[in-house]
């Protein structure tokens, strides 16, 4: 596991895990559509429960890029937030759009006063963002965003599901 604190106020993690199993807030790598999936919105949905779908199927959807909340159900984690990173080969700005997933899912989650959040890898599984690329984006996103809130309280952890991807964030992080 990497730990830096950035301020007294902020740090960010990396681990390795599922994100099924963490507390606080989860992001979900969903689809525009928000009805669920496979990967890691397969695993939310799954242990979250149907209530998680019904909650969903209220929200029509969320344009790439964009972020919403929703409860945790059943899940360790109180709320979940929602976001849909871009296909890696469809889109011709995918890394502006990745940023944008980043920045709105911290957005939402200081809107509605979480200190603790989790994200997965957005974007690198089924929808195809190269990893290193994508940790780097992640990274340099979640650092500049806690600059500009310096003085919101939170912890920002990456969740990996595997050494593999743990990897490519170990070497951004100490870069
Ligand atoms: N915990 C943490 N990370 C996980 C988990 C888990 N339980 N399951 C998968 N991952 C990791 C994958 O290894 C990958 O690194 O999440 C990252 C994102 O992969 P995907 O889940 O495939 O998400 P993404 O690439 O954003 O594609 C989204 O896939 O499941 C569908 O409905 C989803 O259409 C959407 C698309």
């Amino acid at each position: 596991m990497i730990e830096k604190m950035i301020s007294e106020k902020q740090k960010i993690e990396v681990i390795v895990g599922d994100i099924t199993t963490f507390g606080g807030c989860i992001v979900n790598a969903a689809n525009e559509s928000l009805l669920g999936g496979s990967g890691v919105d397969g695993a939310i949905h799954w242990a979250a429960g149907p209530k998680l779908l019904e909650e969903c199927r209220m929200l029509n959807g969320c344009r790439t890029g964009e972020a919403k909340i929703t409860k945790g159900y059943n899940l360790k984690a109180h709320h979940v937030i929602h976001t849909v990173g871009p296909v890696y080969s469809f889109h011709k700005n995918p890394e502006i759009l990745l940023e944008n997933c980043y920045r709105n899912s911290l957005k939402v989650a200081c809107e509605n006063d979480i200190h603790e959040i989790s994200f997965p890898a957005i974007s690198t599984g089924v929808y195809g963002y190269p990893k290193m690329e994508a940790a780097k984006i992640a990274v340099k996103t979640v650092r500049d965003w806690l600059k500009e809130h310096e003085d919101y309280e939170i912890i920002v952890r990456f969740v990996c599901f595997g050494e593999y991807d743990y990897n490519f964030y170990q070497e951004v992080m100490n870069a």
